[in-house]
């Protein structure tokens, strides 16, 4: 078992601003500035590694109630063969930065078998992220473990959390399993699911996107959304929308304050991604004025989106156990943040996560989401969603994937979403792929062309629960449905946690009007899409995806986010197995209930 050894604690030495609403014109000067505090030549402050001296940096008092100190409780996250990134929060009121703040990891949750003691040294520079810290303990740990970790600072320690570490890459596991979450507004429901998720018996969590909503009040809520007062608030800045790195750090601290997700992080690791919501609701990058645009009151101001995607980043970079490639010497914002990204479970799965946001064009014009103004030949040619690097990168991903199972985390709807028939056939989900055809067609072609087995996509995005095929080509309700030879795979989308779906979107997620119209959507929209399974948008929760040699396994849950309690109802909505070596959705969901 290796002991201490060299890691980074992922810190940086900026100092706090009072961030009020910033004009256009005061934030061009400074966004680069900020932004490269996030660089990791930036980051390499020394973690002193215990010694005897430093023995009372680890002392504390067994009563003393750990959320005085530690109010955001602890998580860790992207987990390597060798280790994790570990994260926690100090209270500003109770942090003395005369005090060491201490960090170990043992083999067992009494801590007697450590493995791992450290203190910070920079204390100032946890000071400067918002009181955050994070410790990359790649290279510490061994592979396929599950360890135990805890914080202390001026006496007190944090909650234990629970990690676990990648296998090692010429390991054979028999199962791996992910809870599969997305979309979770505060303000549209409590966060009952992730008491669930603490609990689920998964390896790990996959998070494809929307871990925050850019809003106060009751912004992203609808006309059949809870009244829920205990979860709404206002951002710092007092706008409904965020404006400031303030409002984005105040939004992480809020959502991080909910005791169910705290759970879910305590005892799980976090593998995640980020969708529009981390930064701004629908954000693309409009190449023309080189810097995002978004559905926000200044959305179409380049200065203030350039800060303003720097804001979100900076503080998903401080609130998020995640570990992301920062290069700031790219010429172009969008160019400095890498968060495409690669897992491998030993022989067994092989996890590509990749970023639907930072490069996607932006809406297409004419007539979409009308049938024809949808289709890849009238896409212009180059039209992107994932910018031509990341692209290749994916495909370069998936054509050297070796493991029996190839996953694409991606933050949104992959296969085509139909409704009508004939001549009246719209699309749309213009923010999925079904906006991006032409490089959909190019993806799926050459996956298909790669002779891909057991190709699995998992995504978010849409409050709607779906599997269904990725197919090379469609079929349609009066033509019948596309060959099985063209399938090349399956996706599963997991439902919002609590985010607005199609039923309360409409009013129509209750009562007799709920009963009616939940099995008239799903029955409806398998027609029109014969290549979709199965689609639900009347329920919330989380879903499960295990991984074994015979099968991928995909389990969906409903859990009642309206009830704010341990004891919410949850059921199993439906499940999807799919075995090895065949493209084909067997329907599980009895055996799943039993
Ligand atoms: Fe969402």
């Amino acid at each position: 078992m290796p002991a201490d050894g060299d890691v980074t604690p992922i810190t940086s030495s900026e100092t706090d601003e009072a961030d009020g609403d910033r004009k256009p014109s005061d934030n061009s000067a400074d966004y680069t500035e900020l932004v490269s505090q996030l660089s990791g030549a930036e980051l390499t402050l020394a973690t002193g590694t215990t010694d005897v001296e430093s023995e009372a940096a680890f002392a504390f008092d067994p009563d003393a109630d750990p959320e005085t100190v530690f109010p955001q409780s602890v998580a860790s996250g992207d987990p390597t063969p060798t280790g994790v990134v570990l994260w926690t929060r100090l209270e500003p009121a109770r942090h003395d930065t005369d005090e060491p703040l201490a960090v170990q990891v043992a083999q067992d949750a009494a801590f007697e078998e450590t493995v791992y003691r450290a203190v910070f040294d920079d204390r100032e520079a946890v000071h400067a992220h918002d009181h955050t810290v994070k410790l990359d303990l790649d290279g510490v740990l061994a592979p396929g473990e599950t360890y135990y970790y805890r914080f202390v600072h001026d006496g007190v320690a944090s909650k234990t959390g629970r990690c676990r570490t990648l296998p090692a890459p010429d390991a054979s596991p028999d199962s791996v399993s992910f809870a599969v979450l997305t979309c979770q507004n505060y303000q549209n429901g409590y966060f009952s699911a992730y008491d669930y998720i603490a609990e689920e018996d998964v390896d790990f969590i996959v998070h494809v996107g929307d871990f925050i909503y850019e809003g106060g009040g009751t912004e992203f809520c609808g006309p059949g959304s809870p009244d829920l007062p205990d979860r709404q608030f206002e951002l710092p800045s007092g706008h409904d929308r965020v404006r400031t790195l303030e409002d984005y750090r105040y939004l992480y601290r809020k959502y991080r304050s909910d005791e169910f997700l705290q759970k879910a992080m305590e005892n799980h690791t976090l593998i995640a991604a980020w969708d529009d919501h981390e930064i701004a609701n629908d954000v693309y990058w409009d190449d023309e004025v080189n810097a995002p645009r978004a559905d926000h009151p200044r959305g179409d101001d380049p200065e203030f989106m350039t800060r303003l995607l720097a804001d979100a980043i900076h503080a998903w970079w401080e609130y998020m156990p995640s570990r992301i490639e920062y290069d700031p010497d790219a010429e172009s914002l969008q160019d400095r943040f890498t968060m495409w990204r690669e897992f491998g479970f030993g022989d067994l799965v092989d996890v590509i996560m990749t970023d639907e946001r930072l490069f996607r064009d932006g809406p297409r014009e004419g007539l979409a989401p009308l049938k024809h103004a949808v289709h890849p030949d009238n896409e212009d040619e180059g039209r992107t969603m994932l910018g031509d690097e990341q692209r290749e990168w994916f495909l370069n991903a998936v054509e050297n994937a070796d493991a029996k199972w190839t996953c694409w985390t991606d933050e949104v709807l992959t296969i085509p979403l139909k409704l009508g028939a004939g001549p009246l056939t719209a699309f749309p989900m213009q923010e999925g792929w079904d906006g991006y055809t032409r490089e959909r067609r190019d993806i799926t072609e050459r996956i298909a062309g790669m002779d891909v087995e057991n190709f699995v996509t998992l995504t978010g995005d849409m409050h709607t629960y779906v599997a269904g095929y990725k197919q090379t080509e469609y079929g349609g309700p009066i033509a019948g449905p596309a060959p099985k030879e063209s399938r090349v795979g399956v996706e599963f989308m997991t439902p919002a946690i609590t985010s607005l779906n199609v039923a309360e979107a409409l009013g129509a997620n209750g009562g007799l009007i709920g009963r009616l119209t939940e099995p008239f959507l799903t029955k409806t929209v398998t027609w029109m899409n014969p290549h979709i399974e199965y689609i639900n948008s009347h329920h919330w929760g989380y879903s499960t995806v295990e991984f074994t040699r015979e099968d991928c396994t995909y389990t969906a849950y409903t859990v009642d986010k309206t009830d704010g309690t341990a004891d919410a109802d949850r059921e199993v909505l439906v499940a999807y197995r799919v075995p090895d070596g065949d493209v084909e959705l067997q329907d599980v969901t009895d055996a799943a209930r039993r």
